[in-house]
């Protein structure tokens, strides 16, 4: 059995309670690392905590909105008191935003999908990169989307949100890359999760269309999302930073 990639590392995950950071938080802390799980919704987290016991890992919850700055600045000074460290800074929680045509597109909706998934990535980058760049090492990997790298008609405010995700990703990656820290971001397109769901229960005709968009036939799973996460977190990527990862089943090919 080789040894655990992440043994002795600290894993903060943020929307850890559901989907990918769940599956995310299990996999780092089947690979030993101690994780936070970090999310607005607390059920969520907690059974999120009980089966990284079950698996015989170790996490612990802490409630934080990740649109709130000093939420956020919280949370990983947490981390770092309670564990000593900050490894790897997994910005996954998100909302899927209303789907509305630009010309009508609520500004409160607007505001409120910008500052989760734009607002949460920056927040939780600037913070951890305040620890890791000190450190002299760590990774920080942004949940952005396929929506971070191309448009979605209907989806005006998901996609600035994604494609302002890869921003700050590349701008940080560029700023910290001497100094032993990577900054990338993984861009699934439709995986199996609650938020696609959502899509199926609000617009069925576009849900019952979507694994015939991806070219493999089929949606992703939270396994292969968070095996790619883990693999920019790794040993094996250190010379890989700046990146937008596309895991799409080809739909950006
Ligand atoms: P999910 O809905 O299962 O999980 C999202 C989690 O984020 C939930 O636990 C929710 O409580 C949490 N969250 C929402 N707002 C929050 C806030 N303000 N502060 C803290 N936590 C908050 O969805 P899923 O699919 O696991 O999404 C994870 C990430 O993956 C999101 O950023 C999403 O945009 C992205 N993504 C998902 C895709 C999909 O098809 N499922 C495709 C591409 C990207």
């Amino acid at each position: 059995m080789p040894d655990p990639r992440f043994e002795d590392t600290v894993a903060v995950v943020t929307g850890a309670a559901s989907g990918i950071g769940r599956e995310t938080a299990l996999q780092f802390a089947r690979e030993g690392a101690r994780v936070v799980v970090a999310d607005v919704n607390e059920g969520g987290g907690a059974e999120t905590v009980r089966l990284v016991a079950e698996a015989g890992g170790a996490a612990v919850f802490e409630r934080c909105d990740v649109s709130d700055a000093g939420e956020v600045a919280a949370l990983v000074d947490g981390a770092v008191e309670h564990w000593g460290r900050i490894d790897a800074m997994i910005n996954n929680a998100g909302v899927g935003g209303l789907r509305a045509p630009t010309a009508d597109y609520p500004d409160h909706d607007w505001e409120k999908t910008l500052a989760v998934n734009a607002g949460g990535v920056f927040y939780g980058t600037k913070h951890a990169l305040r620890h890791m760049v000190p450190a002299g090492r760590g990774s920080v990997v942004n949940v952005a989307s396929v929506a971070g790298i191309a448009g979605f008609a209907g989806s005006v405010a998901y996609c600035a949100s994604k494609h302002a995700a890869v921003g700050v990703t590349r701008a940080a990656a560029l700023e910290v890359a001497r100094t032993g820290v990577t900054v990338n971001a993984v861009c699934p397109v439709f995986t199996d999760t609650p938020m696609v769901d959502d899509i199926k229960t609000y617009d069925p005709k576009l849900g019952d269309t979507l694994e015939r968009r991806i070219p493999v036939g089929r949606l992703g799973t939270v396994a292969e999302i968070a095996a790619a996460i883990l693999y920019l977190c790794g040993p094996d990527a250190r010379f890989l930073t700046g990146l937008a990862l596309p895991l799409d089943g080809g739909i950006t090919a």
